[in-house]
Parts: structure tokens; sequence; C-alpha cells
């Protein structure tokens, strides 16, 4: 399957994907920061493993930033909105405790590595700078994800009042990012 975007004059598919990609990151970036700060209050044990986390997604938005400068091109417009969404994200579920910073991850990870799985199968082959840092990235992504779900304890109410929230923010952020 394709992926929609619309390029600007000069720009590939794959030159679009790390800029959307790179706001991403930046994102995740402000949520673990945001969740790591009130996780040292709500859940202590956490702290290490968002630590981690955190460390991981700033390799990666460093990575993505690596390839956009090697492109020459601009961050995205969106990388601003992505850190103020993410961090206000991050704030609230780190706020309310170990169940919705897990389900948050769960949630953001479900959306992200559609993407980057979808991302990865059009730019294979096509763009193998692009496609190597996505598949970097996605083993990362998928380690947090399953982390997380490990965390998520049978029956909490979190993920069902999270997964549709930030299913529609982050598949919102991707669409405008790859129009914008
Ligand atoms: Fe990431
Ligand atoms: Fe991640």
């Amino acid at each position: 399957m394709a992926i929609a975007a619309r390029l600007n004059r000069g720009e590939t598919l794959g030159d679009r994907v790390m800029k959307v990609d790179h706001a991403g990151e930046h994102g995740a970036v402000c949520i673990y920061r945001a969740q790591r700060w009130f996780a040292r209050w709500r859940a202590p044990d956490m702290v290490t493993e968002l630590d981690g986390f955190l460390a991981h997604e700033r390799g990666h938005r460093t990575r993505f930033a690596a390839e956009l400068e090697r492109r020459g091109q601009r961050r995205c417009r969106s990388y601003f909105w992505c850190g103020l969404g993410g961090f206000a994200l991050g704030a609230l579920t780190g706020l309310a405790g170990r169940q919705a910073i897990a389900a948050t991850t769960v949630a953001i990870e479900r959306v992200v590595l559609r993407h980057m799985e979808e991302q990865l199968r059009v730019l294979d082959g096509v763009d193998g700078d692009a496609a190597t840092a996505l598949r970097l990235t996605i083993a990362d992504e998928q380690e947090h994800h399953d982390l997380s779900m490990t965390r998520l304890a049978e029956g909490s109410v979190w993920p069902r009042l999270i997964d549709p929230l930030v299913a529609t923010s982050t598949e919102a952020v991707i669409w405008l990012g790859m129009r914008l």
C-alpha cells in the first residue's frame, strides 16, 4: 500500500517520512520526560525503566535528525506541537500513575509500529538510509511495547481510556505531518 503524502518541491517520500518520525520522536521524548518527573512521586519503581525508554527516544530523535541534516531538510512544521502535546500527555498520565503510564506506551507504540512498518515496506529498496533508520528504531519501539504490556494489570481501566485518545492524536499528528 502507498503512503499518502503531499511533498514539497525537491522532497522525496523518504525525506518526508524522516521529518514526521523526527517530530514524533520529539513528542516521545517529551512524554517520557514529563512521565518520569511525576513517576518519581507516583511510581518510583518505574523511574529506571522510564529512563531507559527516554534514552532510546533521544537516540531515535538524534538518528532522524542526522538523516534530515544529511539530506539538507528542515524539521517538520509539527515539531513544536508534537513536543507540547507529548508533554501534556506525559504530565497527565504520569500524574495518574503506573497503569496510565504503561497504557500510554502500549497505545502509542501500537500506532507507531504499524506506521513505521508500513514506511519500511514502502522505502525498503528505494531509500536505504531511511530504511536502516526505521529498522533500528522499530526494534526499540517493539521492546517498549512488549515491556509495557507486561506492566499492565489485568482488567485495568486505563487502556480503555487512553487507547482511543492516544490512537486518535497519534494518527492525527502523522496525518498532518505527511501533508503540512
Ligand atoms: Fe521512538
Ligand atoms: Fe518508544
